[in-house]
């Protein structure tokens, strides 16, 4: 979508941090915004902060937990009621749980699949239909994360549902190209946000393990003074992630990154993978001739 102008965004986590950023460049830019979050607290913040931007009029915002599918469908209904109809899905609430897979416990496990992969299937189908409905074009993005690409030790089951979501959002964008609708992998890396406040909204169902305890807070991360300092600088603001996403929609980016600091990870990782899968061009022309979506994939040549 390269006009934005009178378009729709449904924005989900939408009213703190990296969701709350693109709301607010999604209506500085002209675009209609569905806030859509779960904590009530941070609606309200976001509700005054959209005021001050002289925005509301282009915003709603609503009480939504993505994990509820029979809300979500409701959501969905009501922000076609306020603006007819969406064009843009950002799938952005997400919890940081950071804690290793060995530590963790089913509860920590299920909440977190619950959020930060599943309910973006949710997101997807509920969406896709209404805007293959409307015809006017449209585009998904998908918030997963640095550790969508590459792995931070301590944080498995984060990292597990984020290089889920990179994977979810190539199938889909292969899927939607021929009708024009695009998706992209948003990973930031460190943003400004309120994502380590995340046990305060764990919902009962999982507060109890099902080994019989109770699941403890996440470890976090500590940092020293000098650490905090540099990392400050290495840090984004929401409104800076919120520019980013929105030149990737114009772009139709596939993925749209905000930390180049990590670019060497990056290049470790996929050397690994080349060492280890080895070259044979005989076979790589082999495969190529049959089954060239998979060897040779054109969404990341177009990207
Ligand atoms: N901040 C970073 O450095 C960073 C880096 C990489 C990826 N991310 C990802 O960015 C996304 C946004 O996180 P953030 O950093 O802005 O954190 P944040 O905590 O400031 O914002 C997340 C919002 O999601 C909402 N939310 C949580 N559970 C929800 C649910 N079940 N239904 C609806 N809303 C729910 C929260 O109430 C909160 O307002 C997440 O997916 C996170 O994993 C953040």
């Amino acid at each position: 979508m390269k006009d934005l102008t009178g378009k729709t965004a449904f924005v989900t986590g939408g009213a703190s941090g990296i969701g709350l950023g693109m709301a607010r460049v999604f209506a500085r830019a002209g675009m209609n915004v569905i806030v859509a979050d779960l904590r009530r607290d941070h609606l309200d913040e976001a509700e005054a902060v959209l005021r001050a931007d002289g925005v509301s009029a282009r915003v709603r915002l609503m009480q939504l937990d993505v994990t509820d599918r029979t809300a979500y469908a409701a959501a969905a209904d009501e922000a076609e009621r306020a603006f007819g109809k969406v064009h843009l899905l950002c799938n952005n609430a997400g919890i940081g749980l950071a804690r290793s897979i060995g530590q963790a416990s089913y509860a920590d496990w299920d909440w977190a699949v619950d959020i930060n992969l599943n309910a973006i299937f949710t997101g997807v189908h509920l969406f896709l239909p209404r805007i293959r409905r409307h015809g006017e074009g449209g585009h998904i993005v998908n918030t997963a994360s640095m550790a969508g690409i590459l792995q931070y030790s301590g944080a498995g089951i984060y990292v597990t549902t984020k290089f889920a979501v990179v994977g979810f959002s190539e199938a889909l964008r292969a899927e939607l190209a021929p009708e024009g609708i695009g998706v992209s992998a948003f990973c930031p890396g460190g943003v400004r946000s309120n994502i380590r406040d995340y046990e305060k909204t764990r919902p009962e169902r999982f507060a109890v393990t099902q080994e019989g305890g109770t699941a403890a807070p996440g470890p976090g991360f500590s940092f020293n003074e000098a650490d905090r300092a540099r990392l400050a600088s290495l840090t984004a603001s929401p409104e800076e992630a919120g520019e980013l996403v929105l030149q990737g929609i114009r772009d139709n980016a596939l993925y749209i990154f905000t930390a180049p600091e990590f670019r060497p990870g990056i290049e470790e990782r996929f050397a690994a993978i080349q060492r280890a899968i080895g070259h044979d061009e005989a076979r790589e022309q082999a495969a190529l001739d049959l089954i060239p979506n998979l060897v040779g994939s054109p969404i990341y040549r177009e990207a």
